[in-house]
């Protein structure tokens, strides 16, 4: 069996990020904690909202999140750093929808300008910090369950 710290090892060295990405945003200062690292409440909003946009496509429509069944954090976020969100469906139920969620920061310690792809604006080297499995639910205008649309 995998010990927690192997696992969370493994995880740190994934090498990219899996999924779509689906927002960008840069972590202010008004998100820091009492050690001036980003609050991990803010990070877990950002991926509940990337995730939220994956299935709002997926439900066509309104959904709500009814469960995060896991959530990591790997490594800290400091203020400035670019939060990247990306996600992954991992299974279509009834009405609900299983997505993995990672947000990983652009790892700017090295030459930014070198590291820079001009084209699609990422940076070479990524670093994950966190990694959760969220659940939504694709929901009418009373806020009841509905079927996600098939086709
Ligand atoms: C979302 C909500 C309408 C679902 O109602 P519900 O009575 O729990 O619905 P059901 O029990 O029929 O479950 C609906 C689906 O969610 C799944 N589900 C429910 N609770 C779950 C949980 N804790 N973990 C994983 N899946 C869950 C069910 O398996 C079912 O999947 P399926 O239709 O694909 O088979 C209701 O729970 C709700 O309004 N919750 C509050 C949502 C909210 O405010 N979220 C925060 C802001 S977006």
């Amino acid at each position: 069996m995998t010990s927690h710290k192997e696992q969370t090892s493994m995880e740190t060295q994934s090498p990219a990020p899996s999924g779509k990405l689906i927002s960008q945003t840069i972590a202010m200062p008004r998100e820091t904690n009492a050690n001036g690292d980003i609050f991990g409440g803010w990070l877990l909003s950002q991926m509940d909202l990337a995730g939220a946009i994956l299935a709002g496509r997926i439900a066509r429509g309104r959904v709500a999140t009814v469960a995060i069944s896991s959530m990591s954090f790997l490594n800290p976020v400091p203020v400035g750093a670019v939060v990247g969100c990306y996600a992954q469906t991992l299974s279509v139920g009834t009405s609900s929808i299983r997505i993995l969620i990672e947000a990983w920061i652009d790892n700017a310690s090295g030459d930014m300008q070198s590291d820079l792809d001009p084209v699609d604006g990422q940076f070479a080297e990524q670093v994950k910090v966190t990694e959760g499995e969220f659940v939504f639910v694709a929901i009418d205008d009373h806020g009841n369950t509905r079927q996600v649309p098939t086709a």
